[in-house]
């Protein structure tokens, strides 16, 4: 069995780029892998640092992770705050981690760009909790969307120099997967980019059917094809895209064919694939809905899996305070 590891930022609901980038893969690998699934709260103080209702965002993202079908029986499903040992690790970590590395990574300049008022230092060093994070559980694997895969870069060199520094062979370096598929990236309805919590360009699991289908009836398109087998623009490739989840192959490739031989209608295509985000989120809307009104068990899986995790990083931590050479008087 592998360890696995994998988090999701409390700062919104789940979207689609959520699900099908990384929690189809959590649900796919809980049954064959020793896996660590967990809300990274700590992270969303970086971009959130006053949350109005921090526990009310992380209920809800845990009752949205067991509604799309984790189980926190055969998985550790846990929430990163009740875990602190993370929080030594980080620290340990950073004091092996550049100034100079961390500026240059690709999320750092974005999240600057987006809070220039917020520049702290929780954002340069969220490369090294997310190690932090990984590591501490010595995972192998961490199912992911595209966008994350500089931070799993990042873990990686801190685990390599971890061995290195301290000259042990302690830490496996983690790697991005998708069963060897290529990472996902999920895009938005407004024509490019990546569908994001903070681009406002999300279609929600917990969103009701009319919220969605009016989302949908108004995604960014263009002006039609003018010619056969024209190469499909980005905002229609994107709603192909998108179809392709949460649609039957032979929608897709109905509406693919109308594109090639230039009869596609847009209306048509967008009222399909309403239809389909809608009948594929139902289900999941309607569990998020029983699973929230139910306390006494979201308090019950969220306290396993904060005992099952810090079993296994109180054990790292004892490890490497003995590696880096603390010891008890
Ligand atoms: P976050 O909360 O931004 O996103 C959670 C997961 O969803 C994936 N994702 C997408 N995948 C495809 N298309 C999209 N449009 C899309 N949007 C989001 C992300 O790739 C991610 O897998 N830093 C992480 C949370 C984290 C973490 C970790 C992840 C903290 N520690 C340790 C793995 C391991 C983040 O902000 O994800």
């Amino acid at each position: 069995m592998e360890t696995v590891v994998s988090g999701i930022r409390p700062t919104g609901n789940l979207h689609l780029g959520n699900y099908f980038g990384a929690v189809k893969n959590f649900i796919k690998m809980q049954q064959e892998n020793n896996c660590y699934f967990f809300i990274a709260d700590y992270h969303s103080l970086t971009t959130h640092p006053t949350p109005g209702d921090l526990h009310g965002s992380v209920r809800q993202v845990l009752a949205e992770y067991l509604a799309a079908g984790l189980d926190p029986e055969s998985s550790t499903l846990f929430i990163q705050s009740d875990v602190p040992e993370v929080a030594e690790l980080y620290l340990l970590l950073n004091m092996n981690a550049y100034i100079g590395e961390l500026e240059r990574t690709t999320s750092f300049k974005d999240k600057i760009r987006a809070q220039p008022e917020n520049v702290n230092a929780g954002l340069l060093t969220y490369p090294v909790l997310m190690a932090a994070d990984i590591i501490i559980h010595k995972a192998l694997k961490v199912p992911v969307g595209k966008d994350q895969e500089q931070n799993l870069e990042m873990a990686r060199k801190f685990a390599r120099r971890f061995n290195h520094m301290y000259d042990v062979d302690y830490f496996p370096e983690p790697k991005p997967f998708n069963f060897g598929d290529e990472l996902v990236k999920i895009p938005g309805l407004d024509g490019s980019g990546k569908m994001g919590k903070s681009e406002g360009n999300g279609i929600f699991l917990f969103e009701e059917p009319a919220s969605i289908k009016k989302k949908v009836m108004r995604a960014v398109t263009d002006s039609g094809p003018t010619k056969q087998n024209q190469e499909v623009s980005e905002p229609i490739q994107n709603l192909f895209t998108i179809m392709k989840q949460v649609s039957t192959p032979d929608t897709l490739q109905f509406f693919q064919e109308k594109y090639a031989s230039c009869e596609i209608r847009y209306g048509d295509l967008k009222k399909q694939l309403a239809e389909d985000v809608i009948n594929f989120t139902t289900p999941i809307r309607e569990k998020i809905n029983d699973i929230k009104a139910n306390d006494e068990y979201l308090g019950k899986v969220a306290q396993m899996g904060a005992e099952k995790a810090r079993e296994s990083a109180v054990k790292t931590i004892k490890e490497v305070r003995e590696i880096i050479g603390f010891r008890k008087f």
